[in-house]
């Protein structure tokens, strides 16, 4: 597997295998990858000639007060990571190398889709996230590129923005991986104690009370939703963000479990903000 940190680099490599007609695949991370991600890599070997994979913590994609100084770092450790799932190159430039130090152009969807959900506690993630995903499109120049369904608003939204600016890449949507107990794999899970760690267990609670209420037939949204908040409420350690039900593709909230719903969820857990979903 080979490194670049510069975009040249990575421009050089891939001109080179385009020119011997292969496809390539992105897979965009922020790093400290772990079986989620390694699932994201077998996915586009599985589907492309050649595999780069991004380790960079975008900084436009954290708000004030967020943790882009402590979020977790082990480059060594990404690299065993990629190398053993078979990717070619990894891409880990510097801030300096992704932004300018006046970069003043940003990518940002203006629909309501980004202020739901995460959105409304986050204000600027999407743009930092759809900024620098276009950046790395634009870098790379995939066929296809590939992301986790655990930030189910984020894959709503890159497909968007794949539409809305006609890119040519196809969009793969991978499954979420789980811990054994169902615990959602993410680079946060590290920031858990013990005890954090086994309340976590309420977020996945939560999805499956879900999933096991829609499978059975339930069509009232809100009921689904209060079902699941009441579940999570009983967790001391728990704090929630939201519980929502919306429109898997335009991210509007719905009533009703008709067509295909997202039901998603944002838990503190101590201060640690965790995620998860599923969609009917
Ligand atoms: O999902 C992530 O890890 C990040 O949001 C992404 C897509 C790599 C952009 O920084």
């Amino acid at each position: 597997m080979k490194t670049a940190v510069t975009i040249k680099e990575v421009r050089a490599q891939v001109g080179e295998w385009r020119k011997e007609g292969l496809t390539v695949g992105l897979v965009p991370t922020m790093g400290y990858l772990h079986e989620g991600h390694a699932s994201l890599v077998d996915r586009a070997v599985s589907m492309c000639d050649r595999v780069v994979a991004s380790v960079f913590v975008n900084p436009t994609q954290f708000g004030p007060g967020e943790d882009l100084e402590t979020y977790p770092r082990d480059f060594a450790r990404d690299c065993a990571l990629l190398e053993e799932h078979g990717c070619d190159l990894v891409f880990h430039p510097e801030v300096s190398e992704m932004y300018e130090a006046d970069a003043a152009t940003y990518v940002e969807i203006l629909s309501d889709m980004p202020k739901q959900l995460c959105g409304k506690t986050r204000p600027i993630h999407f743009r930092g996230v759809c900024t620098v995903v276009s950046k790395l499109f634009n870098i790379v120049q995939p066929d296809k590129a590939f992301f986790g369904q655990k930030d189910a608003q984020q894959l709503a939204i890159i497909r968007r923005m794949v539409r809305d600016l006609s890119y040519g890449i196809e969009i793969v949507g991978c499954p979420i991986i789980r811990e054994e107990d169902g615990l959602a794999k993410s680079s946060r899970n590290t920031y858990l104690n013990e005890e954090e760690r086994q309340a976590a267990l309420v977020l996945s609670k939560a999805v499956f009370l879900g999933e096991k209420m829609a499978e059975e037939g339930e069509q009232d949204a809100g009921k689904i939703v209060s079902a699941m908040k009441a579940l999570i409420e009983a967790e001391p350690l728990a704090r929630i963000d939201y519980v929502s039900a919306v429109d898997a593709v335009t991210m509007e909230p719905v009533a009703r479990m008709e067509g295909s719903v997202l039901v998603a969820m944002a838990v503190y857990i101590g201060k640690t903000r965790l995620i998860d979903n599923f969609i009917r």
